[in-house]
């Protein structure tokens, strides 16, 4: 499974880079706007650093203008994926981008139907926001599971993201239930790297290694 950084801060994407871990990034209005900086400025160097799909929102509501935010946005680096809110115009939009061979990730997926509907729009990517379905007592992964069946049963070419990862547990399950990618804040990645076994083996090794004669 692909792990996509969401985040649109430059050091932890430089730093979870060096890595070797991050196969793309994830950003939407929210994560930009908290960085207090230049949108394109952002997504420019967040290209320079990570070698893979970058992801930036458009926030026209309408398919017309959706389709020339994404004309620019696209200039900027060769990977950049143009996120496309899942509505009836972010479809006709999607269907526009496919046929002009720009890259596009509908966003805020939160049912099977809609991601069916993505698909067939042909968008490369699909995101369905499982954290905040859970928050709201219906059970993401289920989604997830749904959207692996139906991209597979029907051989889309579209790749699912899970998106609104909360904690390492939804990583898992992405990895399980056969997500292609699963996009991660840099918390969530660092979680996942950690074990409270791993540090105090580590801390036994060094010790032990001291009383090795020299
Ligand atoms: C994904 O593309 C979105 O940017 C993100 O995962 C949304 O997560 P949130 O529900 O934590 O805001």
């Amino acid at each position: 499974m692909k792990i996509f950084l969401d985040t649109a801060n430059v050091e932890h994407i430089r730093e979870a880079n060096s890595w070797g871990v991050v196969d793309g990034v994830t950003t939407n209005p929210t994560l930009i706007a908290r960085e207090g900086r230049n949108f394109e400025e952002v997504v420019r160097e967040i290209c320079e650093i990570v070698d893979g799909p970058i992801s930036a929102e458009v926030v026209s509501e309408d398919a017309e203008g959706m389709v020339k935010e994404a004309r620019e946005l696209s200039k900027i680096h060769k990977n950049v994926v143009i996120k496309i809110p899942m509505t009836p115009e972010g479809l006709k939009a999607t269907r526009t981008l496919k046929d002009e061979d720009i890259k596009t990730n509908v966003t805020l997926v939160f049912s099977s139907n809609q991601v069916l509907l993505a698909a067939k729009a042909g968008a490369t990517f699909v995101s369905p926001f499982i954290g905040r379905l859970d928050d709201q007592g219906q059970v993401g992964m289920e989604v997830i599971r749904e959207t692996v069946t139906i991209l597979e049963t029907y051989d889309f070419d579209t790749q699912v993201i899970v998106a609104s990862v909360r904690h390492p547990i939804h990583v898992l399950e992405s990895a399980l239930a056969g997500a292609h990618i699963a996009t991660v804040p840099f918390d969530v990645l660092k979680k996942m790297a950690r074990h409270s076994l791993t540090d105090v083996g580590i801390r036994k090794f060094l010790e032990d290694y001291k009383k090795i004669p020299k």
